[in-house]
């Protein structure tokens, strides 16, 4: 089955009265210039936010590059219907340095760094100055969403959408209920996830939620399994591909996420969690102290060229 078949689907209103037509996505990283790219694929109009007008730029580039490749698939080789596929998309997202800019829209989701003090003053700000019936999401990976909303008086409209990398490829997002969420919050997060054309899993706020709770003990055994040299990276990650089915082997899949991510990933569920298998791991934490960060700066595991 084509994995981007639920790319083309048209945002189609729901019937319920928060159905969600307009999103902000605050942070022009990765993650989040793929939730903007997903959300205007679907006919939404979005806004993404980044303090940085490189970045924007940046992202920018990557989401009319990726709309490319997703029309390209829609429209095979009928050029004009590719352009005005990306053209659409594209016009429907506006770029901004000001968080201020994107204050109005139903729906805004964080994707910034992953660092509680700076996602609980976002958070803070947001809560001010939205139209109450804004409804205020975190992708964080495995922060606590009850945390990271503690200075926020709308708790019954905050809660997590976790989005997987690559943004327009991974089908799946994690709706997370924080302990204050209404049931009209929690629905909504759900029709707008099927709208962009993911399905929807729910998951309560736990370390590392679903996904990154049962990818995490088998990364972490598998950087120990290379660490010890029990076998090569390449048999390592051979095996799980052909023995097991994955798309990635774990140490390819590591450089695909960023060892630094691997590493606060498995931070976070030891420091929550207090089992041994998250415990931190020498060789990750050298690599990461030498800048080997995976894909992004060129080497990890494997090198890559820039
Ligand atoms: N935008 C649009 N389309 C994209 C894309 C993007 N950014 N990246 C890849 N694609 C498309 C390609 O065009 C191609 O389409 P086709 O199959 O219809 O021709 C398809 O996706 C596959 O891409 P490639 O042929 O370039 O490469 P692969 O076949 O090797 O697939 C992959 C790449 C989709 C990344 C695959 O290897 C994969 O699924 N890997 C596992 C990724 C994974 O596990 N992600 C989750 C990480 S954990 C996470 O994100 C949680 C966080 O909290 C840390």
């Amino acid at each position: 089955m084509n994995k981007l078949v639920g790319l083309t689907r048209n945002f189609s209103s729901s019937s319920s009265l928060n159905a969600i037509k307009t999103v902000t996505v605050v942070g022009g990283g990765l993650m989040g210039s793929g939730i903007a790219q997903v959300s205007a694929q679907a006919g939404q109009n979005v806004t993404l936010v980044d303090l940085s007008p490189d970045i924007l730029q940046k992202s920018q580039k990557s989401i009319e590059n990726n709309l490319r490749r997703v029309a390209k698939k829609i429209h095979k080789d009928d050029a004009s219907k590719i352009d005005n596929y990306v053209k659409e998309s594209f016009d429907r997202i506006k770029v901004s340095t000001k968080v201020e800019d994107g204050l109005n829209s139903d729906l805004i989701i964080e994707a910034i760094v992953e660092k509680l003090d700076i996602k609980q003053q976002l958070f803070n700000k947001l809560d001010e100055l939205a139209p109450q019936h804004t409804i205020l999401a975190t992708n964080t990976s495995s922060i606590s969403i009850n945390e990271i909303g503690t200075g926020i008086k709308r708790k019954d409209r905050f809660g997590g959408l976790h989005f997987f990398n690559p943004v327009p490829v991974m089908r799946l997002l994690e709706v997370i209920k924080g302990d204050h969420i209404s049931e009209e919050t929690y629905q909504a997060m759900m029709e707008w996830g099927k709208s962009v054309g993911k399905t929807c899993i729910t998951c309560k706020d736990t370390p590392g939620f679903v996904v990154n709770r049962l990818l995490g003990p088998y990364s972490a055994e598998a950087l120990r399994m290379y660490e010890r040299g029990d076998a090569t990276k390449e048999d390592i990650d051979i095996g799980m591909k052909l023995g097991a089915g994955y798309p990635m082997g774990p140490l390819e899949l590591a450089d695909y996420t960023g060892l630094d991510t691997n590493k606060f990933v498995l931070q976070v569920l030891y420091e929550k969690t207090k089992d041994p298998v998250f415990k931190p791991i020498p060789l990750l934490d050298k690599m990461v102290a030498e800048g080997k960060l995976g894909i992004k700066s060129g080497e990890g595991f494997y090198t890559y060229k820039k």
